[in-house]
């Protein structure tokens, strides 16, 4: 049974599924958008409580839903301080503290029109992080250096 922390936001445990949680606030949406959710699914979303560690953060708890690796990377993208707890039977079974991967294949595309990466189909676009606050990837090809702003615009479809 839950106990009531005067503290917390009172949001029940989950059966199975995932709880990302330190998400910064006001990112969760941008989280849920990456994830492939559906209308059925049973979701809670928590969004600009205290913690202690943040200050603010958001928490989204996914029933019956493990969060695949590929999307883990993706949050890390857009949302670098969030942890992933995959819940089994109520227990946290896997705790996945995310870091920007140094390099990201075939998610990012360049923003250069005249590079390879853009104009021969069988080049994979392949960037490497060279800051992490802000956010900067380059283009191991034509060296072009694209922002966080860029990057959620590409993965939010913007
Ligand atoms: N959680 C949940 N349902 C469960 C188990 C955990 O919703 N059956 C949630 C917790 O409320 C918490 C997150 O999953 O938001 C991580 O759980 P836990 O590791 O127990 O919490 P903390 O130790 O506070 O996590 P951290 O160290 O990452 O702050
Ligand atoms: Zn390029």
């Amino acid at each position: 049974m839950e106990t009531a922390n005067k503290k917390e936001l009172i949001v029940t445990k989950i059966k199975n599924g995932t709880v990302i949680d330190h998400i910064p606030a006001g990112r969760a949406l941008e989280v849920l958008k990456i994830l492939k959710v559906n209308k059925q699914d049973k979701i809670a979303l928590v969004m600009n409580v205290e913690s202690k560690k943040m200050g603010k953060k958001d928490i989204i708890k996914i029933e019956n839903k493990e969060v695949d690796e590929k999307e883990a990377n993706l949050i890390t993208l857009i949302a670098p301080t969030a942890t992933i707890n995959i819940i089994r039977d109520y227990e946290v079974v896997e705790k996945k503290k995310l870091k920007i991967p140094e390099v990201v294949k075939g998610i990012i595309r360049c923003t250069n029109l005249t590079c390879i990466t853009n104009n021969d189909i069988e080049a994979i676009p392949v960037f490497v992080k060279i800051s992490e606050k802000p956010l900067k990837m380059k283009c191991v090809y034509c060296d072009t250096i694209i922002d966080e702003n860029e990057i959620l615009k590409q993965i939010l479809g913007g």
